[in-house]
């Protein structure tokens, strides 16, 4: 146990924020037996991160960061699907590679998500079309207080537009340590998303791949040469009434049903309207290119990051009256805090 634990830890390549932070205590955890030792003398405060591509690190945290770095992927089959059993510390976009290399299709439209597969399930990532929840067929969650694995159904992760039960009751009473992904033999590609409707009706699943891949790179940046977080807000989610205020006002603002007769709004649009792209705050800045992805441009220390997205919440606020959400997680000395309760 000791060797996987390791103190005043830098987590400058833990974030893809590039943040110079570091962690009072870190364990790195490589078994479950880890897992059940440190669960017997559990911190008082801790984090649990994966890849870090969604945790803005504003100062050095004080508390234990935990890293599940589980690996292993174990396929199985039936007649219609393939099975995978995937640890959790696995890289993402690795484990949609091996799936392409191994005639499993079903993830190319999650290509190039950063992060470590275990976050997959806990924000339900999605991007062009798919989602986590579309291929999930269950999670192995570490239970804290019972020491043992819990094996969740897609059903019980309640899964929900960049939400689940991880992100709500059960948060921090346990740690992710497989995802169990079902893809059909019989694939189908799935071109929803405008950018992909120029592959015509049969492209191969590498052609999918590659198109989602030019896609992203066109407008968003590479965490290795700008380091960001991807979509740094969530796209809002309002009700009908306030939609059809707005698109009263702005007929060409995008839009998406929900099955909740709610409306889902672009926040890169939102933020676009309000002229900000390449607005800074110190070393932070909008993406010149994707209005939804702040950017560590120049040296930014967290507190630039927390005043440019305050900068950015409020401007959206008073221009559309619509309350816009990060996606990014918040970690200051003393752990997790929301962007509104940050001194
Ligand atoms: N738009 C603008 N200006 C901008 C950005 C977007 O006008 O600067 C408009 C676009 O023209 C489009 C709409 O806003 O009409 C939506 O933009 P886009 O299709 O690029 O997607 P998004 O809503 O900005 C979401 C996800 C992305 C995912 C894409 C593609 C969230 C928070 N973000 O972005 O996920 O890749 O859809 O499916 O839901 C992430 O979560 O880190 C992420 C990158």
């Amino acid at each position: 146990m000791k060797s996987m634990h390791h103190q005043n830890y830098p987590l400058d390549n833990r974030n893809s924020f590039a943040l110079a932070a570091t962690a009072k205590d870190i364990y790195l955890l490589n078994s479950l037996q880890q897992l059940q030792q440190l669960a017997t003398s559990l911190p008082e405060h801790f984090y649990i991160l994966g890849g870090g591509s969604n945790t803005l690190f504003i100062e050095d945290y004080q508390g234990t960061v935990i890293c599940p770095e589980f690996k292993g992927i174990a396929v199985t089959e039936t007649d219609a699907d393939y099975k995978l059993h995937v640890a959790s510390g696995e890289n993402w976009h690795q484990l949609v590679q091996h799936c392409l290399a191994n005639n499993m299709p079903g993830l190319e439209n999650l290509a190039l998500i950063p992060g470590n597969c275990g976050a997959a399930p806990i924000q339900n990532i999605g991007a062009y079309g798919v989602e986590f929840a579309d291929i999930c067929d269950y999670v192995d969650w570490f239970e804290f207080s019972s020491h043992k694995v819990r094996r969740l159904s897609k059903a019980e992760c309640l899964f929900a537009y960049r939400d689940s039960i991880f992100k709500n009751s059960l948060k921090n009473k346990g740690v992710i340590c497989a995802v169990g992904i079902s893809l059909k033999k019989q694939w189908l590609p799935v071109l929803k998303y405008q950018g992909l409707n120029t592959l015509g009706e049969k492209p191969t699943p590498k052609q999918v791949f590659d198109k989602v891949i030019a896609i992203r790179q066109s407008k968003l940046p590479d965490p290795d040469i700008l380091p960001n977080a991807g979509s740094f807000f969530k796209n809002p989610i309002v009700d009908k009434a306030s939609y059809q205020a707005l698109v009263k006002q702005y007929p060409m603002m995008p839009a998406y049903p929900q099955v909740n007769g709610k409306m889902k709004l672009a926040a890169g649009w939102l933020i676009d309207q309000c002229q900000l792209k390449g607005a800074s705050v110190g070393g932070a800045a909008v993406h010149k290119l994707q209005a939804l992805v702040l950017i560590n441009e120049n040296n930014a220390s967290g507190q630039d990051i927390i005043a440019l997205a305050r900068l950015v919440k409020q401007t959206v606020k008073n221009k559309f009256q619509v309350n816009i959400e990060p996606e990014v997680r918040f970690i200051t000395h003393c752990g997790e805090q929301q962007i509104e309760d940050i001194g």
